[in-house]
């Protein structure tokens, strides 16, 4: 065929190095680099090329004074096309040498060059941080995004996570094994995503919100200790730390105490912060009951990183004359406060959208205390009287300039209110250092939460969760006060592994499932397979799944989760590279037997 050889740029040469591995030690050798232009300056009898790879840079010098022809063909050269290079590494010369760049005590000299593609004007720079509109440009583009350094380092720390992990529970006797994609709901919490099945008109396969069930199933099968790094797929409202896709490491083990697992999951976490930040990580992790770390910081996944903590001071005000203190207090409900040092100079206007805020999140009402030289001022004026005052600060510890913030309200609300104040506060303190690690296991949550708008309890983890063994009898007299032995695994303020001990006795299981609002029918019909696997010999059992992109975003200090995962979807679920969700001809419809309304 004419022309074909033209068409068709074969790579015959091997390449050698990879451009950001060049030091002086290969000055003096014939190297071949491969990569994209990255950046060309024309210095008229000299061009520059930096070639790029994903281990970085390397300078290329196309000199006319010693091959005229070869600097001629690189003057066609354009950002993002992809060559290969033939030449001999020289030291730069004196003052030319950059110390920001691995490679950039060295320069390569060309001898010969092949142009192996073109490429059009990219849609955006790779130099420039992108705005939320550049955000949905360069997700279209993702795979153009993905050249940039900063993403390149993040999938590479994304894998070597996976690496020591597989490597970690290989060691303790962890054995990797798959578990099904199509298979039947299993209840995390979130909406499924359905697949239909074609060859079962009318019926659906759910994509697995967790492998939970069948985690399990392989401990009743002797599997004794598993573990998988597994996609999972949860239809709920997206925010920077969630996508409906994500990634588990999830881990099952049979025989165990909390004991054993909390021992071996801060050893893998520990190996994992040594292996990618070289950081020594201090073991055993901190642990915190649900119900302190609710009183005392406002979250069950509290940024330990800042020791800002609330203090309830109802008994304080139980005579107090402002009377939305008094009708909270007389209706069971708390004042909490928390102490800002050294904030007592924001504004009236802050600390009004302040207050304005916390409306927003469902409490009553916010009120501000400045403490000064000469005495409190306050929101509330008189109706904070001295015998308030002076207890109160007395309580908190409060030094002049310092600000105390009060929310009198039901006391979970108050709690949580006050709860993301302390993070904003501490935002603006400065506190949450980057560099720091704090870890802290959060144990004893409740078993079950009471659902207002479904009227009924619901599993506060899930519904294999076994309660605290002395707080069965309570499943009879009050379930809201079951303790689970549950746990979550909290790093600088974010959820990044859950998990508990399992029930292993069917009536254990059965008193859940009623507890839940299930009948025996209906529970039979959506986990019967359970429940019967139940009654064949099933050892003690538990586990933790981690989200691996939260973990790996942490580790690299990223905002959202999109920045770690490969090919990310949006806050509405959309892929913008692929256009997926998107419509689908009549005919698959009709061989799936699905009409869409
Ligand atoms: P859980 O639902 O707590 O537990 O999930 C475990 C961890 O997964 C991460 N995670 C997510 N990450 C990104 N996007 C999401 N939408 C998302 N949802 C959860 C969190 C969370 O801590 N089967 C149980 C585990 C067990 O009991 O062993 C489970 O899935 O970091």
């Amino acid at each position: 065929m004419p022309g074909t050889e033209e068409v068709e740029r074969k790579v015959d040469w091997d390449r050698s190095h990879y451009c950001g591995d060049l030091r002086r030690e290969q000055v003096g050798h014939e190297v071949t680099l491969m990569g994209w232009v990255h950046r060309r300056r024309d210095h008229g009898g000299l061009i520059f090329i930096d070639l790029r790879d994903r281990t970085g840079l390397a300078q290329v010098v196309f000199d006319s004074s010693s091959d005229p022809e070869l600097h001629g063909s690189a003057r066609p050269l354009r950002n993002e096309f992809v060559i290969a290079v033939r030449g001999r590494v020289v030291e730069r010369p004196e003052g030319a040498q950059n110390p920001a760049l691995g490679s950039g005590a060295v320069e390569v000299r060309a001898d010969q060059m092949q142009i192996l593609n073109e490429s059009r004007v990219l849609p955006f720079s790779l130099e420039e941080e992108g705005s939320e509109a550049s955000e949905s440009l360069r997700l279209k583009y993702r795979y153009l995004d993905l050249r940039r350094p900063v993403l390149q380092r993040n999938l590479l720390v994304r894998h070597q996570v996976c690496r020591v992990v597989r490597q970690f529970l290989d060691q303790h006797g962890f054995i990797e094994v798959e578990t099904p994609f199509l298979t039947k709901s299993t209840p995390e919490g979130a909406r499924d995503y359905l697949v239909p099945s074609r060859v079962n008109p009318g019926k659906f396969y759910a994509l697995p919100q967790s492998p939970q069930l069948f985690k399990q199933l392989l401990m009743v099968a002797g599997f004794d200790r598993y573990y998988q790094i597994v996609k999972c797929f949860r239809d709920e409202d997206l925010r920077a730390d969630r996508q409906p896709e994500f990634t588990q490491i999830d881990i099952e083990m049979s025989f165990l105490t909390r004991e054993i697992l909390f021992d071996l999951m801060e050893g893998m976490v520990a190996a994992i912060f040594q292996a990618v930040k070289g950081v020594e990580l201090a073991l055993p992790f901190p642990r915190l009951r649900y119900d302190e770390a609710m009183a005392r910081y406002g979250s069950d996944k509290p940024d330990l990183r800042f020791p800002l903590e609330l203090v309830e001071v109802s008994d304080i005000f139980k005579a107090s004359s402002f009377s939305p203190f008094r009708a909270c207090l007389e209706n069971g409900g708390e004042v909490r406060a928390l102490a800002l040092p050294g904030l007592g100079n924001l504004s009236r206007r802050e600390l009004d959208l302040m207050a304005e805020q916390v409306k927003g999140w469902g409490a009553a009402g916010l009120v501000w205390l400045k403490v000064g030289e000469s005495g409190v001022q306050s929101s509330i004026g008189k109706h904070l009287s001295a015998g308030e005052a002076e207890p109160l600060q007395a309580r908190m510890k409060a030094k002049s300039s310092d600000l105390l913030l009060l929310v009198a309200d039901q006391g979970r609300i108050a709690a949580t209110v006050l709860g993301r104040l302390r993070l904003e506060g501490a935002q603006r303190l400065g506190l949450m250092q980057e560099e720091k690690t704090a870890t802290a296991w959060i144990t004893d949550f409740p078993l079950l939460e009471l659902d207002e708008e479904l009227g009924r309890y619901v599993a506060m983890h899930h519904p294999f969760t076994s309660p605290v063994p002395e707080d069965i009898p309570l499943f009879q007299t009050d379930p809201g006060k079951i303790r689970a032995q549950a746990y979550d695994l909290v790093l600088n303020g974010q959820e990044i592994g859950g998990g508990s001990i399992r029930i292993h006795q069917r009536e254990v299981q059965k008193l859940m499932f009623s507890a839940l609002g299930l009948s025996m029918e209906e529970a039979e019909a959506k986990f019967g397979f359970l429940l019967e696997a139940l009654e064949f010999g099933t050892p003690p059992h538990g586990g933790i799944a981690f989200g691996m992109d939260r973990l790996v975003a942490l580790l690299v200090g990223a905002k959202s989760i999109r920045d770690v995962i490969a090919f990310p979807k949006t806050q509405k679920a959309v892929c913008l590279l692929s256009d997926a969700p998107s419509d689908v001809d009549e005919r698959q419809l009709r061989e799936l037997h699905i009409r869409v309304i």
